[in-house]
């Protein structure tokens, strides 16, 4: 018996999850679900240690996405140590891509999780004052007179981008064995911060040098923003720092249909959660619409991380199936189904 955390998020993620996870329960798989409310509903304080404690006890969580309310997202990515974001992008027919030829487009994001700006250390630039920095651009010293000016932290450390460009290494092996391109493309900004995208991509282009069996290229990021683009189809396995990261999946994500489509894992040594690409979708909240595919291809990457590897492909199938028949699909998707109707058409054909 597997135990698994469900934390709905909040506005609309919580009308995605519910009918999801009525589909994971279609499945009849030996899985405890310890559901949490919305997080509009959370008691304060008391919510977020029992959430915490939830999390230490299962073997894994399914994560919709949170405006603020809904908290464990955190822990899920620091407390565990949920390294590597891999986000697959991957057409079926029935996506609503604005491309004219989106057949073929498969590939896999993994994003390094738990650094660069997103420690979110940010302070008055003056706090800079004491380093006596020098700017490479200007070749002068850091003018840290301006009071109101700003600063963020980005930190890149050679040990999360190894363990990040490893996990994109072993996947791409993965891929290759089943067909897949055997490529791994790291992308950064090397070229103007040489030392921290620079230190990026160096360890990749390292990392993936212990891989003899797998082709390697890198490309300046905003070349490689211009070659997600038109180019999607040359993709395999992508390694990006956590900002670019997070911009470029939601890009990706449009090239085969949108956000409702995109779904992914954070892995770390121990421990693996799941949760949909997109954000909490305010604008729609409270309308029953929102595409549910996200949270259920990021359950179906779940159920494969536990072991329910044939539950998974049976979901992969009924998913596909429905929107082969491009019947029951919700308004992103160019439908009229509701986020629930698109779930009970899945659980028909599982
Ligand atoms: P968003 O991803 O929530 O929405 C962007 C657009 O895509 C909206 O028009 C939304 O309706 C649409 N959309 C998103 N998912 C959809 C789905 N499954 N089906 C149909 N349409 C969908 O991004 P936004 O609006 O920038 O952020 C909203 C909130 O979400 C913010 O508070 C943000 O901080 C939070 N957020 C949380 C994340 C997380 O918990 N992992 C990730 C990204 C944003
Ligand atoms: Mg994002």
């Amino acid at each position: 018996m597997k135990k698994v955390v469900v934390l709905p998020g909040d506005d609309a993620a919580p009308e995605a999850m519910e009918p999801a996870v009525a589909v994971l329960r279609a499945l009849e798989l030996d899985i405890d679900f310890v559901q949490f409310p919305p997080g509009e509903q959370w008691i304060k304080g008391e919510t977020v240690s029992r959430v915490r404690a939830a999390i230490d006890a299962s073997d894994s969580t399914l994560f919709d996405a949170t405006s603020g309310k809904t908290q464990g997202i955190g822990y899920l990515r620091w407390g565990k140590g949920t390294y590597a974001n891999v986000r697959p992008v991957r057409w079926q027919p029935g996506y609503r891509s604005p491309l004219k030829q989106p057949e073929g487009i498969d590939f896999v994001i993994v994003r390094e999780n738990l650094e660069d700006l997103y420690l979110g250390v940010e302070a008055p630039l003056s706090a800079l004052a004491p380093a006596h920095l020098m700017s490479h651009s200007t070749g002068k010293p850091l003018d840290t007179a301006d009071e109101r000016a700003q600063i963020a932290v980005k930190v890149i450390s050679e040990k999360n981008t190894r363990r990040a460009a490893r996990f994109a290494c072993e996947l791409a092996m993965r891929r290759k064995a089943t067909g897949g391109k055997g490529k791994v493309t790291c992308s950064s900004k090397y070229n103007m911060l040489r030392h921290t995208d620079g230190l990026f991509r160096r360890v990749v282009e390292e990392t993936v040098a212990g891989y003899p069996e797998l082709k390697y290229e890198q490309y300046i990021v905003d070349d490689f923003a211009r070659r997600i683009v038109q180019t999607p189809h040359d993709l395999d396995v992508v390694v990006l720092p956590n900002l670019y990261g997070d911009i470029l999946s939601d890009a990706a994500a449009g090239l085969i249909g949108g956000l409702g489509l995109a779904p992914s894992g954070c892995f770390g040594d121990d421990y693996a959660y799941f949760e949909a690409v997109h954000g909490s979708a305010p604008d729609i909240r409270g309308m029953g619409i929102i595409n549910p595919t996200a949270t259920l291809m990021s359950a179906e990457m779940m159920l494969s991380y536990l072991g329910f590897s044939s539950a998974a492909e049976r979901l992969r199938g009924a998913i596909a199936q429905v929107y082969a028949e491009g019947k029951t699909l919700t308004p992103d998707q160019g439908g009229r189904a509701s986020s629930k109707e698109f779930c009970s058409a899945v659980i028909d054909r599982l």
